[in-house]
């Protein structure tokens, strides 16, 4: 607009021109509109005032101009108020309808746990179900826990470099679950009902059945009157809860430096029933670990009277308890982190 028509202007016609337009605006968008037509930068208005020479018409564009503005503003209010209103009572979610129908939806894939946790999970839930506790260990332990106060003799070659994986002279990374025993009995007097499930570390060459990291756990039971019926009994509750209803269990004899009698349980095939076949090996059993009844040498190592308790422990594979329930042929699939074998769990 030029200049000379802008003081052919009648202000107050203007004004009145905005003020309409601002009443028959719905939207925000509307209100918007009005403000730049009446008041944006090159509004009639605006261009007045820039070129303004006298105070008095000065003070009246300014005047319009403050009216229009907070005219503008207040409308502004109300339609954003009435548009928030409708959307809050029109848009309304029902969070009961199937996703399907709300538009294209990108299938979430559910995780699983590692076969490992879930045996652990397990493991937990039977002893947890007997009234046993259960204990964290250590990953790195001492000679004196490994393996002296576990009664292994000097030349026993689990002490050998070639077997564990020292840290230092007489730090290692501990070679089985066992040393939780020590650490428990050493913490606290019977009865003792506990159980530590975690990593142990041998310097195995990697093949199928082998490798340095693997799971176990360890039970430990002390108590007054404890016999080897109560560990028999124990075992066989736990190899059925893990491996089904109609399981057996024998024990072998067998050594191990911190029971004695130490025994080797051995639990009925779950896949032939007893009669032979490739899993078990064609014997009909199933080697599932170590146990006996606590060697006296162990209570004397933590200063109690050998005479008044008995207990027994029994250690045994996470994995390989994986292995037998899902019949996974090897240890590697645990550390491959191959999603094809994960997710069949
Ligand atoms: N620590 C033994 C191993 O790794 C397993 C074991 C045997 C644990 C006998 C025990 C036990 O608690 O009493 O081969």
């Amino acid at each position: 607009m030029q200049s000379d028509n802008l003081a052919a202007v009648d202000w107050d016609e203007y004004r009145r021109d905005a003020e309409q337009a601002l009443a028959t605006a719905a939207t925000p968008d509307d209100v918007e509109a009005v403000s730049v037509a009446y008041l944006g930068r090159s509004s009639p208005l605006k261009l007045a005032l820039r070129e303004v020479r006298d105070r008095e018409t000065g003070m009246r564009l300014n005047s319009v101009r403050q009216s229009l503005e907070t005219e503008v503003d207040a409308k502004r209010n109300e339609v954003e108020r009435a548009e928030l209103d409708r959307r809050l009572t029109e848009e309304v979610v029902d969070v009961t309808l199937p996703a399907t129908l709300l538009g294209p939806v990108r299938p979430r894939r559910r995780g699983s746990l590692h076969p490992s946790t879930q045996v652990r999970r397990d493991v937990e839930d039977i002893f947890v179900g007997l009234g046993y506790e259960i204990v964290d260990g250590r990953e790195v332990e001492t000679t004196r826990y490994n393996f002296d106060a576990l009664g292994f003799p000097d030349w026993h070659p689990a002490r050998s470099r070639h077997a564990s994986l020292y840290l230092t002279d007489d730090t290692l990374l501990r070679t089985e679950t066992s040393p939780a025993q020590i650490h428990k009995m050493e913490s606290q007097r019977p009865p003792i009902y506990m159980v530590s499930i975690g990593r142990v570390y041998r310097r195995d060459t990697i093949d199928a059945t082998h490798f340095p990291i693997f799971h176990q756990f360890e039970g430990l039971v002390i108590d007054k009157g404890i016999t080897m019926a109560d560990l028999k009994g124990t075992l066989l509750y736990v190899m059925r809860q893990l491996y089904g209803p109609e399981r057996e269990v024998r024990f072998r004899t067998h050594y191990f430096p911190f029971t004695e009698p130490s025994m080797e349980p051995d639990v009925s095939c779950f896949n032939c029933g007893g009669a032979g076949c490739a899993i078990c090996k064609h014997s009909g059993w199933i080697e599932m670990g170590g146990s006996g009844m606590v060697d006296p040498y162990l209570y004397e190592f933590v200063g109690w009277d050998a005479e008044e308790y008995t207990g027994f422990a029994f250690g045994m594979g996470v994995e390989r308890t994986a292995q037998l329930r899902h019949r996974i042929p090897g240890i590697r699939p645990f550390w491959d982190d191959d999603l094809r074998f994960l997710r069949q769990f």
